[in-house]
C-alpha cells in the first residue's frame, strides 16, 4: 500500500542570529511570509500532503493571525515546538502515524522545488532515510578556538588536521524517512550531535541514502542571507 506524505516544517526557531523581534520565518519576502512559501512548496509539490508546522509558543496565536489575515488557506497540524530542534521534531512527530513517509524540512528553506520534493518522495518510498546533499565547492580549514596574548578570541591551525574536499558534502532538507524508523530514532536521549535528522537516524544504526540537493534550497539564516533570498526570489518569479 502506498503510503501517506506528511512533511514536519520546522519553524520553533527564535532566529536570534538574524536580530530584531520577529523570527526570520515569519519575515516577509516579496510580500509573503517566508513560512508561507515553504509550506506552499510542499502543497504545490504534494496536493493532499499533510503539513505538520513546528512554531515557537509565543508565536502560534501571530501564526493563526497571519493566515487568516493574508488568505492563506492551508489546513495544518500546528505543534509548540521543544528547546532544541531534536526537541521540537520529536513533538511533530507525536502527530505523524508508523506507515508513512515523512519529510522534515527547515522553515527557512523556502526555495526548494517541487521537482526535487517530489523526485524524492518518489525515491523515499523504496529507502529508510533519504537525504540531500551537495559537492562542498570552498577548500575547508579544521580550526580551534584559542585566544591571543592579550586574551583577544582567534583562530588558529590544528597541527597536522587536514580536510580531504573530496569526502565533503553539506546537508540539506528536506530529509525523508520511513516514519516508524524517524520514531524510533527520536526515541533516544538527546546528544548535542544531532544537528540534523540523519544524523539521528544514523546513531540509531539505519542506513542513509543521498541525492543531491539544490544550490538555490538555501537556509534564510543571516541579513545576508535575506538579501540572497530576495535575488533569488526574483529570478525565480521571472523564469
Ligand atoms: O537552528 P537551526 O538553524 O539549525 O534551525 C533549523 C530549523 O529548525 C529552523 O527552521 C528553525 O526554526 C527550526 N528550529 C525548531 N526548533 C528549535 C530550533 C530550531 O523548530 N528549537
Amino acid at each position: 500500500m502506498e503510503r501517506k506524505k506528511y512533511v514536519v516544517i520546522m519553524a520553533a526557531g527564535s532566529g536570534t542570529r538574524m536580530g530584531g523581534d520577529l523570527p526570520k520565518q515569519f519575515m516577509e519576502i516579496g510580500g509573503k511570509a517566508i513560512l508561507r512559501r515553504t509550506i506552499e512548496a510542499f502543497v504545490q509539490a504534494c496536493p493532499g500532503i499533510t503539513v505538520v508546522t513546528v512554531l515557537p509558543e509565543v508565536h502560534v496565536g501571530y501564526w493563526r493571525d497571519y493566515c487568516i489575515k493574508s488568505n492563506f488557506i492551508c489546513p495544518q497540524i500546528i505543534v509548540k515546538g521543544g528547546i532544541t530542534r531534536f526537541h521540537s521534531v520529536r513533538n511533530a512527530l507525536s502527530k505523524v502515524p508508523d506507515g508513512a513517509l515523512v519529510a522534515v524540512h527547515d522553515g527557512v528553506r523556502p526555495f526548494v522545488s517541487p521537482e526535487l520534493i517530489r523526485k524524492m518522495y518518489e525515491r523515499a518510498a523504496h529507502v529508510p532515510a533519504l537525504i540531500p546533499v551537495l559537492p562542498c565547492v570552498d577548500t575547508m580549514k579544521m580550526l580551534e578556538k584559542k585566544k591571543d596574548a592579550d586574551g583577544n578570541p582567534v583562530l588558529g591551525e590544528i597541527p597536522g588536521a587536514h580536510v580531504d574536499r573530496e569526502l565533503l558534502y553539506g546537508a540539506q532538507t528536506p530529509q525523508i524517512f520511513h516514519s516508524e524508523i524517524l520514531g524510533e530514532a527520536y526515541s533516544q536521549a538527546y546528544d548535542t550531535a544531532f544537528t540534523d535528522d540523519a544524523s539521528v537516524v544514523s546513531a540509531h544504526g539505519k542506513k542513509l541514502s543521498f541525492v543531491i540537493g539544490e544550490r538555490l534550497n538555501i537556509k534564510i539564516t543571516t541579513q545576508e542571507d535575506l538579501v540572497l533570498a530576495k535575488a533569488i526570489l526574483e529570478v525565480i518569479c521571472r523564469s
